[in-house]
């Protein structure tokens, strides 16, 4: 079960991909659990499972063992439809490569989500807390690797989501940008923590995943500050170890 108080929770999660005959264990028996507000790094080197691990966390992939706990609500019961809601509802997600649309300036961008989220922010509130405010009206062409990194960031959190799932969000900068947009992940964690808290229904702030590198298979976890979110408060490293 589900202990009071965490906002995730995973108890031998496995995954397993099949194409014929090929069998890829990309995660086994993984337990996992975060508190609200925590900032969490995954630890693994490349191929160990960390974005198959975040993609299932954030209701995107199925797990083929295992359970998964959203606030005491177990994630692996629910049909497509109960994920697709708890993904709309619940979920903020920024993928590796941005996925923004090209033709859509940053603001546009971020007002995509915003249009269809039950208790958004506006999406220049969100541009602004990223440090984007001056950069609305440009195209995603227009914007080094480091801004587009974080409109997607903008757009993951206009939403106010109860939970910000990162895959790699420094993976393809250089240091300097990657340490940017880390701070601004930071800012965002206890910016958006003390709206959340205001907002009826949504009681719990924002529990933070984002990824890092380390080893495949069976997982635990460790408490304590730890490169890259030195320093900080309430970081959870969680590595995994072979
Ligand atoms: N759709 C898929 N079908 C088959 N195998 C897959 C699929 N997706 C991932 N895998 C395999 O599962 C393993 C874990 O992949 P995953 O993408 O989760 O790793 P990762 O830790 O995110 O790696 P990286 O740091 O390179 O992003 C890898 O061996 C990968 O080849
Ligand atoms: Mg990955």
């Amino acid at each position: 079960m589900a202990a009071a108080g965490d906002i995730i929770r995973t108890a031998g999660l496995g995954k397993t991909y099949r194409s014929g005959a090929l069998e890829v264990q990309a995660l086994r028996s993984v337990d996992f659990a975060a508190s609200p507000g925590e900032f969490t790094v995954i630890l693994g080197p490349s191929g160990s499972g960390k974005s198959t691990f975040l993609n299932i966390l954030g209701g995107l992939d199925t797990a083929t063992s295992g359970q998964v706990w959203f606030r005491g609500q177990e994630l692996t019961r629910l049909s497509e439809r109960g994920l697709t809601r708890y993904r709309r509802d619940y979920v903020g997600f920024v993928f590796q490569f941005y996925n923004l649309v090209p033709s859509l300036t940053a603001l546009e961008n971020v007002a995509l989500v915003t249009e269809i989220a039950r208790d958004p922010m506006r999406p220049e509130e969100a541009l602004d807390l990223v440090g984007l405010a001056a950069r609305r009206d440009h195209f995603p062409a227009q914007l080094s690797g480091g801004e587009q990194q974080r409109v997607a960031i903008a757009r993951a959190i206009a939403k106010r989501p109860d939970l910000l799932f990162c895959d790699e969000p420094t993976g393809a900068l250089d240091s300097a940008t990657g340490i940017r947009v880390l701070e601004a992940l930071t800012e965002v964690n206890s910016a958006t923590g003390a709206t959340t808290r205001r907002v009826p229904g949504t009681p719990c702030p924002p529990a933070f995943l984002g990824p890092g590198r380390g080893r495949g298979g069976t997982a635990s976890a460790s408490h304590g500050p730890a490169d890259p979110a030195e320093g900080q408060e309430n970081v959870n490293v969680f590595q995994q170890v072979a």
